[in-house]
């Protein structure tokens, strides 16, 4: 017991040093269950509201930076038109519910189910907006040429899929398959396992809602809005233009979190 309690207090110290090292914008650290901790990463642990108000995160490259495989005026809308609309229909419903304003985004995801009634819907889809896009932009780069999975991520996923190949194949599949709009997943669950799962419209596999839990590492939007401009109705060729744009440096840093 004494060993869990030390491993755990190391664990909650070398989070924090992450997230206090990491850009503004996740700087901070909070949590306050232990479930937030085991289905959160140390990034988005930092995503606090600032002054009480969750901001648009800004992009680390330029709108035209995943072209030819990502438009930028795709990219433009998604982030300053879809992605800042989650962030500013969140802050309205907290306004409602100000007990819940200095809570950090995964504390909030979470525990959906705890929340009030009145914001509870509001939360889930615009809390999982918020969290969703901002995983996204930051999984994806335009130096993702030069990105390799981890040599500790790529065992994982040979020993689960046989091959890389197989991985993508099968997360294009599964993402192909989504009904409506939502996410395709690669999520990390507490056994270190691996999986792939879907969530509809704003979910996000951290949330007490999720009919699968786990971490994610990698997920793509396959709503409508990410793709039509340029790929119109055909979402499986905008997903094996995302397969070309995964920072697999950073998907293998989100891995490696224990
Ligand atoms: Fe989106």
């Amino acid at each position: 017991m004494e060993n869990s309690k030390n491993t755990s207090r190391r664990s909650f110290l070398t989070k924090s040093a992450i997230a206090a090292a990491g850009i503004s914008l996740f700087k901070g650290f909070h949590f306050n269950t232990a479930r937030a901790e085991v289905y959160s990463t140390p990034v988005f642990n930092g995503l606090l509201p600032e002054g009480g108000t969750f901001t648009l995160p800004a992009l680390d490259y330029a709108y035209t930076a995943l072209e030819p495989y990502i438009d930028a005026r795709t990219m433009e809308i998604h982030h300053t038109k879809h992605h800042q609309t989650y962030v500013t229909k969140l802050n309205e419903a907290l306004d409602k519910a100000p007990e819940l304003k200095e809570k950090s985004l995964t504390d909030l995801i979470t525990n959906i189910n705890a929340l009030p009634e009145s914001v509870r819907q509001a939360v889930r889809n615009h809390g999982g907006g918020h969290f969703n896009h901002s995983m996204f932009w930051k999984l994806m780069s335009p130096d993702a040429a030069n990105a390799k999975a981890s040599d500790e991520l790529a065992a994982a996923i040979t020993a689960k899929w046989t091959s890389f190949d197989n991985f993508k194949a099968e997360f294009s599949k599964t993402a192909t398959g989504v009904f409506g709009s939502g996410w395709a997943w690669l999520i990390v669950d507490k056994e270190r396992n691996l999986s792939i799962t879907t969530t509809p419209n704003q979910d996000c596999p951290v949330m007490d809602i999720a009919a699968t839990r786990g971490r994610p590492i990698l997920g793509i939007d396959v709503w409508e809005h990410a793709y039509y401009l340029k790929h119109q109705n055909k979402r499986a060729d905008y997903i094996a233009d995302f397969l070309n744009v995964i920072d697999w440096n950073q998907v293998s840093k989100w891995y490696a979190e224990k």
